[in-house]
């Protein structure tokens, strides 16, 4: 009979079609062509009605038949395929532990900010604590409570960055140095005190190999009953003791600033000449890092204080100048010109 030859066909093409299929994706095809609704074998099936009793017995069963057989084989495939698929990624995608990893880069501190913290420990060491204040100052505490009157020539030492027109004292500024922190303090504490104020301070003034517009001070200021100036020498050079090592040559000479008396300045042998003469160090073979002094008896008063009783020191220093000594470096615009290439070798 001819429809029995047909589905013999169907069940033939439809087996070796399926037998050709090596991809997953290829067997959905296959199942809409010969087992979807508009397939050759759901017409025969569909058409049944129109066939004489005997013929659809026996058409019927040859159909279901080969649709159920199809079915499975289908299934069957499709769990072959799945298994040799899997173990193929398997082996392609072996991991290989053997590899060298991957370096994380990790970030570090800023060299300036080591320098900070390596200073603030050396002076909690000692007995110092450390306290912060604002960058955006008053007049009156960055000038004023500092001996440093509106036309004090004193104010040329510092080329001030002002927010405010007007200078009264409460005209704001970007504080030039560390030092208004001593009032604050004052205002604050009552003596024994022993502090270090680590911050930013800001100058308007050009750059060159020694000085940024931008740099970091650290103030140290100590008030007791009988501190001299040998406590100031002493601290001071424990200090670069402690930093540059027993070998430095370290220089302790006068200066003059209006809020101490009497006032100093330390300077370092130059470590790009060893104290020769260079450009680093404008031909002095020193490069000075701190003023300090006596803290003026005034300066005390205005902070509360009887200068009868008590006496103190203070001192500032440029961070930045730090590791220029102690590792050579010829340029202090390095540190704020984002170069990786010289921040991550600190
Ligand atoms: C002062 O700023 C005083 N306040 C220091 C002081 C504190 C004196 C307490 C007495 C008592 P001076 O302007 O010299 O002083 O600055 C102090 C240090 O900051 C300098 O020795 C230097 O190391 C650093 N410094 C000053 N100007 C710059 C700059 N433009 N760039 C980088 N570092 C600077």
């Amino acid at each position: 009979m001819q429809m029995l030859k047909q589905l013999e066909g169907i069940r033939l093409e439809a087996l070796s079609e399926l037998n050709r299929i090596d991809e997953l994706g290829e067997l959905e095809s296959w199942r809409i062509r010969y087992l979807g609704k508009k397939s050759r074998l759901t017409q025969i099936l569909r058409s049944l009605a129109t066939l004489t009793i005997k013929e659809r017995r026996l058409v019927g069963s040859q159909a279901n038949e080969i649709k159920i057989s199809l079915q499975t084989s289908l299934v069957q495939k499709k769990e072959f395929l799945e298994k040799t698929h899997l173990a193929s990624s398997l082996e392609y995608k072996r991991l290989d532990v053997t590899l060298p990893g991957r370096p994380i880069t990790i970030g570090r501190l800023h060299p300036v900010t080591q320098t900070v913290e390596e200073i603030c420990d050396i002076f909690k060491n000692m007995g110092f604590q450390v306290l912060e204040g604002p960058e955006v100052e008053w007049n009156y505490y960055n000038f004023e409570a500092l001996n440093i009157p509106q036309d004090h020539p004193a104010r040329d030492m510092f080329a001030t960055l002002w927010i405010d027109p007007e200078m009264d004292s409460k005209a704001r500024l970007l504080r030039t140095h560390t030092s208004p922190m001593q009032i604050r303090i004052m205002e604050e504490k009552r003596p024994p005190i022993r502090a270090i104020v680590p911050g930013r301070t800001y100058r308007y003034e050009a750059t060159d190999a020694t000085h940024e517009s931008m740099f970091y001070q650290v103030e140290g200021f100590a008030v007791d009953k009988g501190v001299t100036l040998a406590d100031l020498k002493g601290t001071l050079f424990e200090f670069c003791r402690r930093l540059f090592g027993e070998e430095r040559k370290v220089r302790f000479r006068c200066d003059y600033f209006p809020f101490v008396e009497p006032g100093v300045e330390v300077a370092i042998e130059c470590s790009a000449c060893g104290g020769a003469g260079c450009r680093l160090c404008s031909n002095t073979g020193w490069i000075e890092i701190l003023g300090a002094g006596m803290v003026h008896p005034e300066v005390l008063e205005r902070g509360g204080i009887d200068p009868n009783i008590h006496t103190g020191f203070a001192f500032g220093m440029g961070v930045e100048r730090l590791p220029i000594l102690r590792y050579g470096i010829d340029d202090i615009r390095l540190f704020y010109s984002n170069d990786l290439r010289f921040l991550t070798q600190f």
